[in-house]
This record gives C-alpha cells, structure tokens and sequence, in this order.
C-alpha cells in the first residue's frame, strides 16, 4: 500500500478534483497540467463559441474554457460528447452555454475619461452643433452591458447633465442571461457601488439589506435585452453606441464585422465608445477617431 506517499496524477479526462481523489483515495495528490478537453474537442467547442458569437479562444485562454466547461458539467452530469450533441441541437442550451463562458467584469463609472468625454465633449456636441435644437431625445446603445453598472452610470450621469428639455432612452443589451437578470434586478452589494457618487447613490439607489437598489425613476429609462452582437440588432439612428472590453474577446474578422453593423444602426452624425485597450486602427472602418482631452473616441460623420 502507499499510504501516506505523494505522487502525481496526469490525466487528460478526470472530473474529480484532487480533494476528491484525495478524500476518496486517502493519498495525497497534486494534479499537474490536467487538460479537461482533448485537442479535438477543443476544436470542436472552439469553432462552435466563434460561429454563434464571434468570441475567440486559443491556446492562451483555453484553460478559462475548460474550466468553465468543467463546473458546467458537474451539476449537468453529462460526458463532453453528450453537452456537445446538446448544445449543437438545442438553442436554448446554446444559449445558456454562451452564457457561462463569457468574461462579465464591469463597475460604476469604469475608466472615468470616457464619462468626462461624453459630458463635456459629446453631448454639448449633439445638442449645440448636430441636433441644433432648444428640445429632443438622445438615443443610446451599451451594447455588452454585463450586469448593468455600465447603462446605470450612463443614466446617472445623462440625467444630471441633460438640459430639462432633452430626454434620452438606452437600450442595453448583453449575450449572457444571467447578466441581465442582475442588470434588470438592479440590486448591489456594498462593496459593487465603490465607483458612484455619494450624491447620486443618494440620489438614485436606494439602501436596502445587503446593498442598493436602483430606483425606478432610473432603471424606467433603460431597456435592457437578449442580443447577440453577431446578429445585427435593427436598431438605427443611434447617437451614441457604447461597447467597451467587449470586442478585445473577439478576432480581427469578427471585430470588423461588429463595427460595421454599429455603423449602420448610427445616425449620419454619432459617437462610438470602445474599451481604452481597444482599437479600431488598422481595421477596415469609416469611423473617424475623435481624440478629446479625456478620452479617445469614434465619430460616425456622414
Ligand atoms: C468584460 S464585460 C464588459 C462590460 C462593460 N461593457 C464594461 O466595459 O464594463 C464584456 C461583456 O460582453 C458580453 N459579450 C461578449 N460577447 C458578446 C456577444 N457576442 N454579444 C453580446 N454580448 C457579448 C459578455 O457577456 C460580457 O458581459
């Protein structure tokens, strides 16, 4: 018997983990390089996860792959094969998969130069020099939401900066259901509402056990909806798209062809924010880049 001895275990299919083997086995275990997918089915989910939604995994993120497939599988108790033959047939698990493989960081007022940029660049912009009129309605898109701190911010701020004639209404969108649910519910932990203004979290939120709640004088001005940015949305005549640290998960072709179809639901004159670790340069587009003292951003000017 070896009791009491350590060694390791390389292997390519297990679903336990070594606290398990270890509590099963009574030795002491350590996994080394365990791959969960063979190379093949790695492929196979690869190409599948690109298809439906453009994002793109490789040899550099593949371990965040499978460990997300791994955690899937525990509570579906089904072999690789058989989750594959689910999701390649049924659409609704399609998209509960695609769902749990994507990448949801956000928060309140992330990177504040792109809140400064739309206070003080672009919406004196679309009022005084684009609409050029004393009323109207500023439309815009997050395209990529997360779990709402995104659109909720935009709102805080519009409301506060909007001349009482104007109105504005943002759809915010995302690929993953469980986002949205949160996004919808509009309730944060105390340590998620770091980012926001005393003033407005007074304001617009209200104390409840454990965090706060949106108001509904704030969350009535947003839309939130399933899309998936492959598709093309039907919206048109945006003024301003937000979609930030979404397309730095996609490839070069995919990224294009996002951009493209934001080009087409914006108005002659618009604005395009992108994440600040991403770019359009080099990509076959007709944005023009808008470089304002506190953020870089795009412009649609037809
Ligand atoms: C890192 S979060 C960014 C959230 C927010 N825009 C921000 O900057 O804080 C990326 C979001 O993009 C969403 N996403 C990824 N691929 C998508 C697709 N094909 N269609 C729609 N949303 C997608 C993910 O579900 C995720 O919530």
């Amino acid at each position: 018997m070896i009791k009491n001895r350590s060694f390791w275990l390389i292997s390519s299919i297990s679903l336990l983990e070594p606290i398990d083997i270890v509590a099963q086995l009574g030795y002491h275990i350590t996994m080394l390089d365990a791959k969960f997918l063979n190379d093949a089915d790695f492929e196979l989910f690869r190409s599948l996860i690109y298809a439906e939604s453009g994002i793109t995994f490789t040899a550099t993120n593949r371990a965040i792959l499978e460990s997300r497939i791994k955690d899937h599988l525990r509570d579906k108790k089904l072999t690789v094969k058989e989750y594959y033959g689910e999701i390649s047939k049924n659409k609704e698990e399609l998209k509960i998969f695609l769902s749990l493989i994507t990448t949801n960081l956000t928060s309140f007022f992330r990177n504040d130069g792109h809140f400064q940029a739309l206070e003080k660049h672009v919406i004196p912009e679309l009022i005084n020099n684009i609409k050029k009129t004393s009323s109207g309605n500023i439309k815009l898109w997050c395209a990529g939401c997360s779990t709402g701190q995104e659109p909720y911010s935009i709102a805080m701020l519009l409301s506060e900066i909007l001349p009482p004639s104007w109105k504005f209404d943002i759809t915010a969108s995302d690929i993953s259901l469980k986002c949205l649910m949160t996004a919808k519910e509009g309730f944060y932990k105390e340590n998620n509402v770091d980012g926001i203004p005393q003033k407005y979290l007074d304001k617009y939120f209200s104390k409840v056990d454990g965090g706060y709640k949106v108001l509904s004088s704030l969350s009535s001005k947003i839309k939130f909806d399933y899309h998936n940015l492959k598709n093309d949305s039907g919206q048109r005549n945006l003024d301003i798209v937000f979609c930030r640290n979404v397309i730095i998960y996609f490839d070069e072709a995919a990224q294009t062809a996002v951009i493209n179809r934001f080009w087409d639901s914006m108005s002659p004159k618009s604005f395009l924010f992108i994440g600040h670790s991403e770019s359009l340069f080099g990509m076959n587009t007709k944005f023009e880049f808008v470089k304002t003292q506190w953020a870089t951003l795009y412009r649609k000017n037809t």
